[in-house]
């Protein structure tokens, strides 16, 4: 397998809008970000996955862009992007920008024009057909509900949109859209960035006619065109966005001869808490087989060909620790287990935002808490559908994209150090108790177990490109696996649970890391795990 630096490096990613505010209106902003590269550093990241930080009307939080050019005046100016590229380079971090290609915003030109004559040159860039006011084209639904088609006043005809109807969908088929989009992918390498992460891209390829949404027939040849066009030749990472693969899908896109992207971000294993066929509001307790497998899975697949993208958070999943941990009584204990899990594996893997500090999800109590529209349109989307209020909420408490949203807690002042103003969002309350500032000052903390992590990967070829082989796949408790390199061997033995359990293993173990006090040399024979323990060991003879 190719060696390559993005295998061994740790992505970050920023949520610009509640990370750090430098200016006091509330909202987070670039200098805010420039101001904690230091954090960055002493946590050991080597990648900033930006979220979107274009200008936008801000419908879906900067994913709808009405420049792709330029950058939001709420996070600064582009002189500032260029410094915080520059100063990440100094530092040895580079820059992953978002790039929104399935869609833009209803405010950009493009569809400014494209909506005001059906004969104006832009008219093809974005989808439109034909019906009236009481018929929709056709069936199709927004990922964020209600139809994904909105009628047009100016010329009386939809357009699709896939999200919300402030977003409407590109259409990929025109090639001078295609020509645009390479142009501006070219602007920002030219700027110095080193990577991209490529929203919904499996969406690309749709085919509204035969309701193809996903992994429609044409995606593939897209992406390879934009390789060739863009950052093909050049030293750059890419991770697609890709709620619909399955492992075969998984493998065109990141095997490195289809010269498409490097890896995807593929959601399979998020749904190991989702009634199968149902929505991501459809709950039910984890399956934790299916979780271990589909994890497995994913590792053996793309084992020979292709690369995987490991991570457990971003700005649409709610925080983790109250996800799959405990985020009460062993909040600690089970974010490092966690994050054992996870970047004990092979692949590249993504930390966001508060996640090295164990941040939680927030007490929501009413609708009124929440910004998200998808959060907001589901409410009311299922209140008409006779859901009870109940129901609705635990689902939202649960899976809502604004858990991960809050501020960033920094310390223990005026609204968590996120900002000296009033905040955009809300901050959690817990905040005197979980923040950057605490965690810094205590050597057991998460923080430091996440930078540990880190720089095992750095340090240890193994944790790299190590093969991988689960171990114990019908334990309904431990988390388990082993990585191999020349005759070198590590276990990683994890107590998913809070019950006490027992793990056996021929051999010994020296360890190499743990979220409990250990002998340095231990017995595999028996372990008995206690709480969330998690062990990183090599098997000694
Ligand atoms: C992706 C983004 C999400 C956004 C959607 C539409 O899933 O991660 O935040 O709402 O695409 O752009
Ligand atoms: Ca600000």
């Amino acid at each position: 397998m190719e060696e390559k630096w993005w295998k061994n490096s740790v992505v970050y990613q920023i949520y610009p809008r509640s990370f750090c505010d430098s200016n006091r209106d509330g909202i987070g902003d670039i200098n805010g970000i420039r101001s904690k590269l230091w954090y960055l550093k002493e946590l050991g990241i080597d990648i900033i996955w930006l979220s979107p930080v274009y200008p936008s009307p801000n419908a879906d939080n900067g994913y709808d862009i009405s420049d792709y050019y330029g950058i939001s005046p709420e996070f600064g100016t582009l002189e500032d992007m260029k410094k915080l590229i520059q100063e990440c380079e100094n530092n040895d971090i580079h820059i992953m920008m978002d790039l929104v290609l399935n869609h833009t915003s209803d405010e950009h030109p493009w569809f400014l024009e494209a909506k005001s004559a059906t004969d104006n040159p832009y008219r093809e860039y974005y989808i439109w057909r034909k019906g009236d006011i009481d018929h929709v084209p056709n069936d199709m639904t927004s990922c964020f509900g209600g139809s994904a088609w909105e009628y047009s006043q100016q010329t009386g005809e939809y357009y699709l949109h896939f999200f919300h109807k402030k977003q409407p969908d590109l259409n990929w088929e025109n090639k001078n859209v295609r020509a645009e989009i390479w142009k501006m992918i070219n602007y920002w390498i030219d700027l110095g960035v080193k990577g991209f992460r490529l929203d919904v891209i499996d969406m690309i390829g749709k085919v509204p006619d035969l309701k193809i949404k996903e992994n429609g027939p044409k995606l593939h040849e897209y992406l390879q065109e934009m390789n060739k066009k863009t950052f093909g030749n050049k030293d750059i990472v890419t991770v697609g966005e890709c709620w619909g693969a399955d492992t075969e899908i998984g493998k065109l896109y990141s095997s490195p001869e289809r010269k498409e992207l490097n890896m995807i971000f593929q959601f399979e294993q998020m749904q190991s808490d989702q009634i199968e066929g149902g929505e991501k509001w459809d709950l039910k307790p984890l399956d934790f087989i299916y979780l271990k497998n589909t994890f497995a899975k994913w590792q053996k697949e793309l084992a020979e060909c292709g690369w995987n993208s490991l991570f457990w958070n971003n700005h649409d999943l709610p925080r983790i620790v109250s996800r799959w941990g405990n985020d009460k009584k062993y909040r600690v204990e089970s974010a490092k287990m966690l994050a054992t899990v996870l970047h004990g594996m092979k692949g590249t893997p993504y930390i966001y935002q508060g996640e090295e500090i164990g941040m939680t999800n927030y007490p929501f109590s009413n609708i009124e808490d929440f910004a998200d529209v998808e959060a907001i349109n589901m409410y009311y989307e299922r209140k008409q559908k006779g859901y009870s209020q109940e129901s609705i909420m635990k689902s939202l408490c649960a899976k809502a994209r604004d858990n991960a949203r809050t501020p960033m807690q920094w310390d223990n002042s005026h609204e968590a150090g996120f900002t000296e103003g009033k905040p955009w969002y809300h901050v959690n309350p817990n905040y005197t108790k979980i923040n950057v500032e605490m965690a810094l000052k205590d050597k057991n903390s998460i923080f430091y177990y996440y930078q540990k992590l880190i720089k095992l990967r750095k340090q240890n070829t193994i944790l790299v490109y190590g093969t991988f082989e689960l171990l114990c796949a019908e334990n309904k408790h431990i988390f388990a696996y082993a990585r191999q390199w020349n005759e070198k061997k590590w276990l990683i033995i994890c107590n998913f649970y809070e019950e006490l359990t027992t793990f056996e293993y021929s051999g010994k173990g020296k360890i190499i890391l743990s979220n409990y006090e250990q002998q340095e040399i231990i017995l595999l024979e028996q372990i008995k795990l206690r709480p969330y323990e998690a062990i990183i060991c090599e098997v000694i003879v």
